[in-house]
């Protein structure tokens, strides 16, 4: 999960002059992406492309790229492009990034970053192939808060993790091409596998289709890893309250992150639970401990900005992305395990780590 040197970067994109970008879907999402890449000095915004001639209309304004079009093969036939970020609906994916890997760009894919791990594995082997950098959306894992939990787990601050679980609920957007797992989870299991450090050895979930059929509305699923570390991740989009929130159980202090706070987003508990060998009584036996909270001050700009600046720098230095297409894999082989278990009422499957497992 390191940034890692790739071996021989094409031709020029390296050269000493901004990054040439063109984003392509700017709906509810991609419009966020092309302010971004608009913004950012060394970057420059070549295209924004829709099939929605109102959305270019709209966003043209506002981040204002060189050209508009609502043609997908204009701009990855641009030899003065040379990335392009895919913010489209999940289905598309897989053919327009293969599109645009074929045409030798560098490409960022919004999450999932395709629809099987089967078409996972193929665009990382053409991005292998070509050379290209190849990067996920898992928007999270460039969160400052986020970052300051990995070096709280990582340091062994938090003790042993006993357990993650993470809350994604609405009421909307309810999609048809993906259920609400696919939707919403991509973002939570990215943190947890992140966060741990390792893939889970099995999963098990159930789930309701209630609006649509085949369609899961709400997902309840549990990843168990080696340790004895569990995850829960809950999604729905039916929900009444709007909640984003990770809470940390480790054996020493215990975290929450709700993004949704817009000060105090992360709270350390310094509380936990231990046993006593010395005892008199069950009372002494089991030891509880109420502590301290401590709410780090941590400057938090906008997440997004901080993907897109790494992405610019991969294509820059070409290196390997945090969220590169392993890291989208392994989240697509959770996702897919997942989707099994519901559709056996909720029983136990088994991850299957062959060709992805490159945490580091
Ligand atoms: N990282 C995050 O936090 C985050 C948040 C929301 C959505 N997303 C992801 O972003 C993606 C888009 O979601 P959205 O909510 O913006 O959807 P959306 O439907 O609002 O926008 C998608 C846009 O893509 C355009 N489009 C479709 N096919 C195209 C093609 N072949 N060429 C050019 N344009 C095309 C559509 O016209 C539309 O404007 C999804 O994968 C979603 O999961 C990520």
């Amino acid at each position: 999960m390191n940034t890692t040197s790739m071996t021989d970067a094409p031709a020029d994109a390296s050269a000493n002059r901004p990054v040439r970008v063109a984003v392509v879907g700017v709906g509810g999402w991609g419009k966020n992406l092309a302010r971004n890449y608009g913004q950012i000095q060394n970057a420059e915004l070549r295209y924004i492309c829709d099939l929605e001639k109102s959305n270019l209309e709209a966003l043209q304004p506002v981040c204002r790229p060189m050209a508009c079009t609502t043609n997908f093969q204009e701009v990855i036939n641009d030899p003065d492009v040379d990335a392009v970020v895919i913010a489209t609906p999940a289905p598309t994916h897989h053919p327009l990034g293969m599109q645009a890997l074929a045409a030798g760009k560098d490409v960022y894919i919004e999450k999932p970053f395709a629809m099987s791990s089967a078409e996972g594995r193929e665009l990382i082997e053409l991005a292998e192939k070509n050379k290209c950098v190849l990067m996920v959306g898992h928007l999270l894992e460039y969160h400052p808060v986020v970052e300051h939990l990995k070096e709280l787990i990582d340091s062994g601050e938090l003790g042993g993790i006993r357990y993650i679980y993470t809350q994604r609920l609405n009421l909307g957007t309810i999609r048809a091409e993906e259920n609400a797992l696919w939707n919403f989870a991509p973002h939570d299991i990215s943190v947890i596998l992140y966060l741990l450090g390792q893939q889970p050895t099995d999963i098990s979930a159930r789930g309701q289709a209630y609006l649509q059929p085949g369609v899961e509305d709400v997902m309840f699923m549990v990843m168990n890893f080696n340790d004895k570390a569990m995850g829960h991740v809950h999604v729905s989009w039916l929900d009444p309250h709007k909640t984003r929130k990770i809470t940390i159980v480790g054996s020493k202090r215990m975290a929450v992150f709700d993004d949704l706070e817009s000060t105090e987003k992360l709270k350390i508990y310094d509380k936990g639970a231990e046993l006593n060998l010395d005892y008199n009584n069950f009372a002494e036996y089991v030891g509880l401990r109420f502590g301290d909270i401590n709410i780090p001050h941590l400057r938090i700009g906008e997440p997004l900005r901080v993907e897109c600046e790494h992405f610019l720098s991969c294509i820059r230095n070409r290196t390997t992305p945090r969220s590169d297409g392993y890291d989208g894999l392994r989240v697509l082989q959770v996702l897919e395990a997942a989707d099994k278990s519901v559709s056996q009422g909720g029983d136990r499957v088994v991850i299957d780590k062959k060709n992805s497992d490159q945490i580091q």
